[in-house]
């Protein structure tokens, strides 16, 4: 596998899936893998999962390991074919993608949506332009429009934790005072159409996400009559993708509460993390046995470290 930008580089997912289940059993198993290989981790953005649990996989991998925040300790960089530069960027993107493949042998990057232009955010202009330039495999650890990390993660953690054959997994839209991308919402979209299971998302109206991601998954715009029989309950808020980058609803009333989780089949609650804590979901559910969002946070470094092996074993 030359990269990993999206869920659609995965050849086979149950085997990955599997592979990633077994490794917590003896994660360095295949340190030689990665000795003398050097991951380079671009942040465009703030992390703790991705940063830490990536890191975490290489060191298991036997790999070296170098961090950059970009934004403020980089130069601002350019993205534009046959652009003057006198303005604000200070080094074009064919440079720096093809500097940074000097000193690694892998290449992972956070780029977030900027939330002001959609065709912009959608065209994914940072990690396609360090694919194209980079002579190193590219990671994507969350895009404009998509965290197939994440994705990954939470394949594996459905898996571990359901308890029949096609679980029903809910995706619900959940409160939120900023507006945020729905890079992670997608990728879980995509996931779920790819695994067996019974997909249902649910959001207030004028949420709807992408059409070219969610095409045939079953929506409802009533909470309650989603969570019905729910195994999994998968919680996530976004901004508008029609009114593009908007919150349009503080939507209060789809804050997960205790009493929700009761109309489900005993449902468990998952969350990718960053969460607040009585906007998005209340101490209760968080905090009581079903909560599956620590088991995710360490899922993380699995998912992460059977993509870095899939890559090492081609460079
Ligand atoms: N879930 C996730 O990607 O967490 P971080 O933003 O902390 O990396």
């Amino acid at each position: 596998m030359k990269n990993y930008f999206s869920i659609q580089d995965i050849d086979s997912l149950d085997h990955w899936v599997q592979e990633a289940i077994a490794l917590k059993k003896d994660p360095i198993a295949n340190k030689a893998l990665g000795t003398d290989k050097t991951i380079g981790m671009l942040f465009f953005n703030p992390s703790l999962r991705t940063r830490l649990s990536t890191q975490k996989a290489a060191l298991n991998l036997g790999m070296n390991v170098i961090v950059m925040n970009f934004n403020g300790e980089g130069w601002s960089l350019e993205y534009g074919d046959g652009t003057i530069m006198d303005q604000g960027t200070s080094e074009h993107v064919k440079e720096a993608a093809q500097v940074v493949s000097q000193y690694c042998d892998v290449l992972a990057i956070r780029a977030f949506a900027g939330l002001k232009d959609r065709e912009d955010d959608y065209s994914e202009k940072v990690l396609h332009s360090f694919i194209e330039y980079a002579t190193i495999p590219v990671i994507n650890m969350e895009s404009s429009a998509g965290h197939p990390l994440q994705a990954l993660t939470d394949a594996i953690t459905i898996t571990e934790h359901k308890t029949v054959a096609r679980p029903k997994v809910v995706l619900s839209w959940a409160p939120h005072p900023k507006a945020l991308p729905q890079a992670v919402s997608n990728s879980f979209v995509e996931m779920m159409q790819k695994m067996d299971a019974e997909f249902v998302i649910t959001h207030p109206e004028g949420y709807d996400l992408a059409p070219h991601i969610v095409g045939d998954t079953k929506v409802v715009y009533n909470q309650k009559e989603a969570f019905a029989a729910a195994d999994f309950i998968y919680v996530k808020n976004w901004s508008a993708y029609t009114d593009y980058g908007k919150i349009l609803n503080t939507g209060a009333e789809w804050k997960i509460t205790a009493d929700k989780m009761e109309g489900t089949n005993d449902a468990k609650f998952m969350h990718c993390l960053p969460v607040r804590r009585n906007v998005v979901v209340d101490d209760a559910v968080i905090d009581g046995d079903n909560a599956l969002v620590i088991q995710q946070a360490n899922n993380r470094t699995y998912a992460a470290q059977i993509v870095l092996q899939k890559i090492l074993k081609t460079v």
